[in-house]
Formats: structure tokens, sequence, C-alpha cells
């Protein structure tokens, strides 16, 4: 069980060097600098370690494809899988929204069928990445506490959210901002769309604080690991830092960033935002944090190839990130924060999680994966 990759260009966590990487029993056995007449030739390609995505809606995108169709949740997985591999994910986090929407009901049933998928695709050994389990947690609504307490216990739930998207705060600074964002998708009139607003901050004075509370108490006795969301002050960032948070995602302001890394958070930001230029809700661009060494952790949240993409983008956007630096945000630093110390960069002793890709100017083509030394992709 042993293998050879020689004439590469390996990206170790603080520099490049070309040379060779064995691979035995899973794990990374040696790295050797310099030529070798040894094992499979890359032909100079790059070989990075395989990408640790924390956060994508990409599984609940297939499993409900439009609004009111639910496809055959092993179908929807196995379809999510090929892209996330594909893309050079070796361990993924899907993340699965829990506690009712007004517009979604009995969220907890359609989290259920996903969570069994998960399972079931991991036990039978037909997914190509390491899926686990990222539970979002929307505090304001009334089940999100029973809909925690029936997953926290799963060994592959590893990593949980707690978010408020009520209007007025976080994402959207301001009710308008939210009208803009929700009215036409939510299809309601302007006096319907005044009444959901309302109903939402009623929602967020009854529950939020009291389901923080509770979530946090019962996922760190399960050993769980906590981001923050969308967190915009310092009054947010102190409660962070209090619950004994250790992701901070998606901040929306330059000062939540900063304070959230000067506190040992780590910062996680789109990486369609760095692809795209910017934020699609309107708030800070994850290039300007970066380029102020406030960014830690990228994340694919709704496009799978953006992670890789944005990754090999960076060093050039911000003029001051190195390729190391940038690979280190989408593999080692994620897979320390959600207390994964087994895989994330290419060091002898850590699990053979590899990509190698090839530059076509300055888009990376992915060539192969290979999940514990095993093609993947
Ligand atoms: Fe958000």
């Amino acid at each position: 069980m042993e293998s050879v990759f020689r004439n590469a260009t390996i990206v170790l966590p603080d520099e490049v060097v070309t040379g060779s990487v064995r691979v035995a029993d899973g794990m990374i056995a040696a790295i050797d600098s310099g030529a070798s007449q040894l094992g499979e030739d890359l032909g100079g390609d790059l070989l990075i370690p395989g990408l640790v995505e924390l956060h994508t809606d990409h599984l609940e995108n297939h499993y409900r494809p439009r609004p009111g169709v639910y496809w055959n949740p092993l179908g929807a997985l196995q379809a999510h899988d090929v892209q996330i591999a594909g893309s050079g994910i070796t361990t993924v986090f899907d993340a699965v929204r829990i506690g009712s929407d007004p517009d979604m009901p009995g969220m907890g049933d359609h989290v259920q069928v996903l969570v069994d998928a998960i399972a079931t695709g991991m036990a039978d050994g037909r997914l190509r990445a390491e899926h686990m389990i990222h539970l979002r947690c929307e505090l304001p609504s009334h089940d999100v506490v029973d809909d925690f307490e029936r997953f926290c216990g799963l060994p592959l739930v590893k990593l949980a959210s707690v978010m408020d998207h009520t209007p007025g705060q976080r994402q959207f600074q301001t009710v308008s901002k939210y009208r803009q964002y929700y009215q036409n998708r939510l299809r309601l009139s302007e006096a319907e769309m005044d009444a959901y607003i309302e109903e939402r901050h009623a929602e967020q004075a009854t529950y939020s604080a009291r389901h923080r509370r509770a979530i946090i108490r019962r996922g760190l006795e399960a050993g769980i690991a906590f981001a923050s969301h969308d967190d915009a002050t310092d009054a947010h960032v102190a409660e962070s830092v209090a619950d004994g948070v250790s992701i901070a995602e998606f901040p929306t302001t330059m000062i939540a960033a900063e304070h959230s890394h000067q506190a040992g958070l780590a910062v996680l930001m789109g990486a369609p935002n760095v692809v795209r230029g910017g934020s699609h809700s309107g708030n800070i661009a994850a290039v300007d944090l970066a380029r102020e060494g406030c960014l830690d952790v990228l994340s694919s949240d709704y496009v799978p190839g953006a992670l890789i993409q944005a990754a090999f983008q960076l060093p050039a956007l911000t003029g001051n990130v190195t390729l190391p630096e940038a690979i280190r945000m989408v593999s080692s630093t994620p897979a320390k924060a959600a207390h994964l110390d087994d895989r994330g960069e290419i060091v002898v002793g850590k699990r053979a999680d590899l990509v190698r890709v090839r530059l076509h100017g300055d888009m990376p083509v992915i060539k192969s994966v290979w999940r514990a030394g095993q093609r993947v992709s």
C-alpha cells in the first residue's frame, strides 16, 4: 500500500518545493526535495493538500433543486459528492439548517433525511470525500433547540453555527437591506412584508438569547466546535469569545473581523466573495480582510469550485498573501478550527489527502484527487 508522486511542485505549510511525496498506508510517509526516478511523474504539476470545507449549502441545493421539489436524498448526496471531490475537497462539512422557517416548516424532518443519507453513504463507503455535518442553527426559530437536541449527539455532527437573521442587524444591517433582499424572493406585498418583519422581531425577542444559551451549552458538552455567524459589533465578538466559539463565520464589518482574529477565532469568509470581488449581500470584501491579515479560512459556501479558485487568486489580488498562506486558509486552518488534527497539510504523519493541480493562466485545473492515499477523482 505504497505510492510515490515525483517531479511535483509541492505546496508545504510555509514554502513551495520541487520533489516527491511518498504515501504509505494512507499517510504521508516522506517528502524529498530534488529529482527522483521512482513513482508517478506529475510533470511539474502542483501538489497541494486536500481542501477542507466547513460550510457548504450545496447538498441542500441538490436535495431541494426547486421550491417544493425534493430529490432522492442518496442521489442528491452522490451528485453533490462528485462535485465536491472534483473540486479538490477531501473533507466536507455539509451544512444543514435547523429551526423551521415560516416558509419552510418541518425543517427537522428534512434534515433527518439528509443526515441519514450521509450516515449511510459514509458507512457503506460510496462517497469520495469524507463528509461530516455542520448544523446551522437559526436562533429565533421556535423549534431550533428541539432539532439541535435530536442531532447533536450523532458522531458525524462536529460543527454548529449560531445564526440570527432578524432584519436590522448582522447580515442585514438595515431593515431596508433585508426588504430589498427578501421581498421579491418571498413574493410579499408591502403590507405583508411589514407584518413579516414585525413577526421576525417578535420571534427574536422571545427566543434568540435563550436558544443561544441552550444550544451552546449542550453543544460544548457534546464536543462540537462552534462558529458565530454574521458578527457585526464588538458586543457580538465579545459574546462569541465568552461562549467558547472557535470560528467567526462571515463577519459583516471590518471591526468584527479584526477583533475576532485578534481574539484567536478563525475568521471565515466566502470564497465566492473573493472570486466575485465582494459580498453578494453588500457587506465587507474578503480580499480586504486578507490584505489586513485577518482572514483565516475560506469556504466555498454556495459554489464548490470557488474554494480552489479563490485560494489561487488570493496572492495576486492581495499582493501580500503567499500561495502557502492562501492554501492554509482552505486546508490546515479549517481542519484545526474544526478539531481535526490528522489532516490538512503535506507533512509527514498527516493523512495523504492530496490534490494535483495544473494552472491554465491563473485558473487552477484539478487533475487528480486522493483521499487517504486512494484516488477519488
Ligand atoms: Fe447569514
